[in-house]
């Protein structure tokens, strides 16, 4: 499965980038808005060339199909790396599967954005986006179960042979990352503060910290041995114990 990062901040992207985690990054207007990425196209090719070639999405900005669709062969053009995010529909309930299906015969790569049930994600799938972006968080917020929409679309996918990628976005908690890869999903994108969130762990951080106490604690009385100290010359520290803590 991939990790993506969904996010428009820099310093976040280099990051996790050196840390070896993500496989690209996603964004959208209301993430550029929030990472301060007024200039959209200058933005995004930052981050392009960050990623080198691993994918960027950027989505349109536009609720009408045609201009959809000219917008996105423009930002295309801004890197090889881009995958343009088109709405599974307009505002108005209108379609957009017309516009990803011509920009797949253009040669460009979709992520079909904004779907939230199985049905919205098998016909993007149909149209030819190179990845579906299912959003978990808001699909909950509407009473449906997440894991049950990313497990029935992967399985489809799968029956059906379809080279489309799940990519599950929307999410809230780190628990929703755990829940979407069980489920099936091919690409989790997360935001940072939960990256981070999920490699933290407060035994971790006891575990290891009782294990530097001891390492000190046996170098120090191999020093205190060496010297003909005797072993309780050291005057180590204790290891923390839990009831220390
Ligand atoms: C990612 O591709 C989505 O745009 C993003 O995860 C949506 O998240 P939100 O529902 O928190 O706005």
């Amino acid at each position: 499965m991939e990790i993506f990062a969904d996010t428009a901040d820099l310093k976040e992207i280099r990051t996790w980038l050196d840390f070896g985690v993500i496989d690209g990054v996603t964004t959208n207007p209301s993430i550029m808005l929030a990472n301060g990425v007024y200039q959209l196209r200058e933005g995004a090719v930052e981050i392009a060339k960050l990623l080198v070639d691993k994918p960027l999405s950027v989505e349109v900005v536009s609720d009408v199909p045609d201009e959809m669709y000219a917008q996105a062969t423009d930002i295309a053009g801004w890197a090889p790396n881009i995958v343009v995010k088109i709405p599974i529909i307009t505002t108005q309930g209108e379609p957009c599967l017309g516009v990803i299906s011509a920009l797949r015969k253009a040669g460009i790569k979709v992520n079909a954005t904004a779907c939230l049930s199985f049905n919205q994600a098998i016909l993007a799938a149909k149209a030819g986006a190179t990845y579906v972006s299912l959003f978990s968080g808001r699909i909950s917020d509407e009473g449906a179960d997440p894991s049950k929409v990313v497990r029935d679309t992967a399985e489809w996918l799968r029956t059906w042979n379809m080279p489309s990628k799940i990519i599950v976005g929307s999410i809230r908690e780190t628990m929703n990352v755990q829940d979407a890869a069980q489920a099936g999903a091919h690409v989790v994108t997360v935001p940072p503060k939960f990256l981070r969130q999920m490699i933290d762990h407060k035994y971790s951080r006891f575990t290891v910290a009782q294990f530097l106490a001891d390492g000190h604690s046996a170098t120090e009385r191999m020093r205190a041995m060496e010297l003909g100290l005797g072993v309780d010359a050291g005057g180590a520290k204790k290891a923390p114990t839990l009831r220390s803590k």
